[in-house]
């Protein structure tokens, strides 16, 4: 499986193994792989002719320095795991250095207002940041169709207007959440959980289930105080938001409007780590 460390070495081999009809299917990642990236992966390798991966954990997305050192990181069984999949698939792993050059800061972006709901209100300069990376793994490796998890439904909408405002030629794919046993959101951040906790944090997905449910059926504000109540006093989980927002603008509602597509969004601590998820309403 080919790996490479600098973005000069993957951008001459690229040019070396591209053809009149080839693509180039891209899945950018932070590691600590999981079923729900090697889904990601699969798509990208039916759909194109070459498959390149990016591990690197962006440090200008994080806006909390502690959840950035806890970042699980293990690049040797990241690869074990993609090799596992396919040896077609071509991996790049930079350094820091390779793409900031010593500057790690973000690019300041507009996202026709995406980046100030929900990620963007709890996590200030998150998709600054993301946008930043996004931006310039794209221009590194240039992308026939990039492979996005609806798990991060808002970060999905920010890359595909991220696509069109900088008319970047690339296909933004959004892929459905893959989940635990006990219906969890697989993410990186899991494997802090102890088990008991990693059991019992499957109450975040049956509750957004139960709120699909009421949505049909009861107004907004029922759905979001059966939320705060299920969370409330709750002995492991701390509820940050939670909030039904149409899937277009991502702007909260509080009445429904048949013409709209309403997704529900939460995010929940557990012992200080932080979980998201997400579920379409409709
Ligand atoms: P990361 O959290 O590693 O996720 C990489 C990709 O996998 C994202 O598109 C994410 O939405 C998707 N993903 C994560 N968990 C998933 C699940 N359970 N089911 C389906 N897809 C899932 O998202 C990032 O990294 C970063 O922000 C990145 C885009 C790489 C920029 O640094």
């Amino acid at each position: 499986m080919p790996i490479f460390y600098a973005k000069e070495q993957l951008i001459a081999h690229l040019e070396l193994i591209s053809t009149a009809d080839s693509s180039i299917g891209f899945v950018p990642t932070m590691g600590a792989l999981h079923s729900g990236h090697l889904a990601l992966m699969q798509q990208s390798l039916t759909e194109n002719t070459h498959t390149i991966v990016s591990i690197f954990v962006n440090p200008t997305q994080f806006n909390n320095p502690e959840d950035l050192a806890k970042y699980p990181r293990n690049l040797e069984a990241d690869l074990t795991k993609i090799t596992a999949l396919s040896t077609n698939i071509i991996v790049y792993a930079p350094t820091v250095e390779d793409i900031y050059s010593g500057n790690p800061v973000s690019q300041s972006f507009d996202f026709d207002g995406l980046e100030n709901q929900m990620e963007g209100q709890f996590r200030p300069g998150h998709f600054n940041g993301v946008g930043t990376i996004v931006k310039r793994l794209f221009e590194i490796v240039n992308p026939t169709r990039a492979y996005f998890g609806e798990k991060d439904f808002q970060q999905l909408q920010i890359v595909k207007k991220l696509a069109v405002k900088y008319n970047l030629p690339v296909t933004i794919i959004g892929c459905p959440i893959f989940r635990e046993t006990n219906q969890l959101a697989m993410s990186s951040r899991n494997e802090r959980l102890s088990e008991e906790e990693r059991k019992q944090a499957g109450l975040i997905y049956q509750t957004l289930a139960q709120a699909k449910i009421k949505f049909q059926n009861e107004d907004i504000e029922k759905v979001n105080q059966f939320v705060q109540q299920t969370f409330e006093n709750h002995p492991l989980f701390e509820l940050e938001y939670f909030v039904i927002a149409d899937e277009e603008k991502l702007i909260t509602c509080h009445n429904k409007d048949k013409n709209k597509n309403y997704r529900a969004f939460i995010a929940v601590f557990v012992n200080n780590i932080r979980l998201i998820d997400t579920i379409s309403l409709n």
